[in-house]
């Protein structure tokens, strides 16, 4: 039978209540509504969450939740976006397998998820920002030639900004821990891009002169250098990760740049997921500036639902067809009990459709409210949370 329960509008749990879920909780006990005061954003954006920015991200107490109801032994996430499942899977003591389609999604979810030396690490990313910026003339000029015809590059971002990128991209070339220095340098890049303060997530075109910043409530002027995000990244990274260290257990977690239509994924007897929407997002322009500074491959006609092929009813219906190839897929790696937890904003009723061709039954639907509050695009909704089971 299925269950679909509301969101409930009397007192939301306080945070406590997350640690004393176990599988006997009832699914009717579950609260997935939290306020601000009993969630507030620095828990959400706890330790490695938050190493970059991301569009879409799920928040990581819901994962939490289901983990500690169904306390499972291999967990999956076919669509692993920035390592949400994987990383709080892995501070639970459950090995984890992801898949993404988006190499720069796959490089932060890995860098989330990998183990360091702590000491080395902290080694590196000092060392890194010393040796890019020590006067070498000869780098800077290597690094000017390097990026003269990219275009988005020299359109993006002021002539200082990157100049200050590309030093660093250099510099950090073969360090062991390359990869959390490539994050380190995304995460300046996106700050640095010629953008306004108010739009970093969707800029349509760079912004050149000073203007009016709704964030703010003043006249603002887009930057011109990169270096003191460099710094500033390299300290939160540093502190998010050590942060990360001290919670983390030591079990496996493996995350693979693939198409989750094919991939052959483990046995796994839980599967948490948010999949994309119909034409909402492009997950790999929302990272843009990575791809053309890092040159990593694009993937992006693989990507299922992109934005850039709208939302026609020609669109809906290749969607459709798309999850119901993903979940199939995944449907031949679980065990005969797994449960495929899908949390969704199903606002085009899609999802009963999907499951039922993909040989799932819907087990329980939760609604969720998703009250955002900050930013020019405040909104509210509901979320569905479906707990699905093998017919
Ligand atoms: C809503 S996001 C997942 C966010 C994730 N729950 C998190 O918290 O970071 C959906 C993800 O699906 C990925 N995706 C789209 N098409 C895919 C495909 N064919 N195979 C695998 N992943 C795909 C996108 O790149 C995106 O990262």
């Amino acid at each position: 039978m299925t269950t679909v329960l509301a969101p409930r509008q009397t007192e939301s749990a306080p945070l406590t209540a997350f640690e004393s879920i176990t599988p006997d909780t009832s699914i009717e006990s579950l609260n997935l509504n939290w306020r601000e005061r009993d969630l507030p954003q620095s828990l959400r954006t706890k330790h490695v969450h938050a190493l970059h920015p991301y569009l879409g991200k799920f928040v990581p107490q819901l994962v939490e939740i289901f983990l500690r109801k169904y306390r499972p032994e291999h967990v999956l996430d076919p669509f692993a976006g920035c390592g949400t499942t994987l990383v709080e899977a892995t501070a639970f003591g459950v090995p984890s397998v992801g898949t993404d389609i988006s190499a720069f999604n796959c490089l932060l979810t890995s860098v989330k998820t990998h183990r360091y030396d702590l000491a080395a690490l902290e080694q590196e990313v000092v060392g890194a920002l010393d040796e890019a910026f020590s006067s070498d003339q000869f780098r800077f000029m290597e690094g000017r030639a390097e990026y003269k015809r990219k275009s988005y590059l020299t359109e993006w971002f002021a002539p200082e900004a990157l100049a200050a990128l590309t030093q660093y991209r250099l510099a950090i070339r073969g360090k062991k821990y390359e990869d959390v220095l490539k994050v380190i340098l995304s995460r300046a890049a996106r700050s640095a891009r010629l953008t306004t303060h108010f739009d970093l997530d969707f800029p349509k075109r760079p912004q050149i002169e000073p203007y009016y910043c709704y964030k703010h409530s003043r006249t603002c002027s887009p930057t011109r250098d990169a270096r003191r995000f460099l710094e500033r990244y390299s300290i939160d990274a540093l502190r998010r990760i050590r942060q990360y260290a001290e919670v983390r257990r030591d079990v496996e977690s493996r995350i693979e740049c693939a198409d989750a239509r094919s991939f052959q994924y483990p046995e796994a007897d839980l599967v948490i997921t948010s999949p994309p929407y119909v034409g909402l997002i492009d997950y790999h322009e929302q990272h843009r500036y990575a791809y053309e500074l890092l040159g990593i491959e694009d993937q992006s006609d693989a990507e299922i639902g992109a934005a850039k092929r709208g939302v026609s009813q020609g669109a809906q219906a290749a969607y459709v067809d798309d999850m119901v190839a993903v979940f199939r897929n995944v449907a031949s790696s679980l065990s005969p009990s797994a449960r495929v937890v899908v949390i969704v904003h199903d606002r085009r009723n899609l999802y009963h459709g999907i499951a039922q061709r993909a040989g799932f039954r819907i087990e329980h639907e939760l609604r969720r409210l998703v009250d955002r509050r900050t930013g020019r695009r405040a909104t509210q909704f509901h979320e569905s949370v479906f707990v699905w089971r093998a017919v």
